[in-house]
Order: structure tokens, then C-alpha cells, then sequence
């Protein structure tokens, strides 16, 4: 912000946040923010947006009269809050006990190699992030990944090239897991 002008701070964060965070903001305006009700706002604004942009945050901060430390605070100790775009296909690694024993670790290193990213981030052409997860609940496929709403397994290290090249190439409709 350049501006010491209320007015136009104001109306520059509104229009950084979807209508129903400057709604929610204002709901509870004059009351101190509990944690609690932080999380919500951020979670509303990742719901629309899809991460927490530090554009976002700082707005967030500005509207709710929070300090913009404990805003990136939040942001950054939920695993759950992302502060960057999020990529076409989501890939999450199962790393619950059954997967984990049966090499999911080395699927991660797999994937992060190949992709060159780590957890949590997303790849330059924007195509994969990657996040891990505890048990999907489909341990009998274990070790397994999940690929937007699809889940494969039993992967293995050696499978993860064919895996992205399916979503890299995919055609529209093939959506059939991959039998590995
Ligand atoms: S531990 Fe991976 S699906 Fe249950």
C-alpha cells in the first residue's frame, strides 16, 4: 500500500478478498479476532481463490486489524493453507503407516525428483503440486497416490514416469486408474 488514505486501503482489501471474507470481516468487526475465527477467514479465501496470496494476507491483516506477522503465521503453520497457485492436478502421496511401509517414502523422493519440486509446492508449467496425506483409506492398494480425485496403486518408484506422462498426455474421459 502507498497510500496513509483509510478509504482507499479499505477499498483496495475488499476488492483483494472475495465479498463474503469482507462480510465475514465486518460481521465481527469491533471484536477482538480468536484464532479460530483467523483460520475461517483463511480458509474462505483459499475456498475462492485456491492459495493464500501475500496480497490476500496482507489484506486480510488490514481489514480484520490483525497483525500481518500472525496472519502469515497462521498461514504458514496449518499444513493446510497453501501460499501458492495451485497447479492443474494435485498429486498427494500417502504417507500413512501401510503405504509408508511398503516404500511411499520412496515414491515422494521419486516424485520430487521428477517433477523438482517438494511438498507443498507446484511445478513451473503450473501442471502438478504436490502435497502428502495420511491414509486415503485404501490400504489394501498400498503404497498408493492420489491424482485429483483418482487413486493409484500399488505404485512403485518405477511407475511414477508413466504415472504423470497418463496426466501430462491425458485425453479427455481417461480417467481410469492405472493397474500398476
Ligand atoms: S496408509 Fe495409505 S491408504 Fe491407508
Amino acid at each position: 500500500m502507498t497510500t496513509d488514505n483509510w478509504t482507499e486501503i479499505k477499498a483496495a482489501c475488499e476488492a483483494a478478498l472475495p465479498a463474503e471474507v469482507v462480510a465475514f470481516i465486518e460481521k465481527h468487526k469491533g471484536t477482538p479476532h480468536s484464532e479460530s475465527q483467523l483460520i475461517a477467514i483463511l480458509h474462505m479465501v483459499q475456498n475462492t481463490a485456491g492459495y493464500l496470496s501475500k496480497e490476500q494476507m496482507n489484506a486480510v491483516a488490514q481489514l480484520a486489524q490483525i497483525p500481518l506477522a500472525k496472519v502469515t503465521g497462521v498461514a504458514t503453520f496449518y499444513h493446510y493453507f497453501r501460499l501458492n497457485p495451485r497447479g492443474k492436478h494435485m498429486i498427494n502421496v500417502c504417507l500413512g503407516t501401510a503405504c509408508y511401509v511398503k516404500g511411499a517414502d520412496k515414491i515422494a523422493q521419486r516424485l520430487m525428483g521428477d517433477l523438482g519440486i517438494q511438498f507443498g509446492e507446484t511445478t513451473k508449467d503450473g501442471m502438478f503440486s504436490l502435497e502428502s496425506t495420511r491414509c486415503l483409506g485404501t490400504c489394501g492398494l498400498a503404497p498408493v497416490v492420489m491424482v485429483d480425485d483418482q487413486i493409484h496403486g500399488p505404485v512403485g518408484p518405477g511407475d511414477i514416469a508413466t504415472l504423470l506422462d497418463r496426466y501430462t498426455t491425458k485425453k479427455k474421459g481417461a480417467k481410469a486408474p492405472i493397474p500398476v
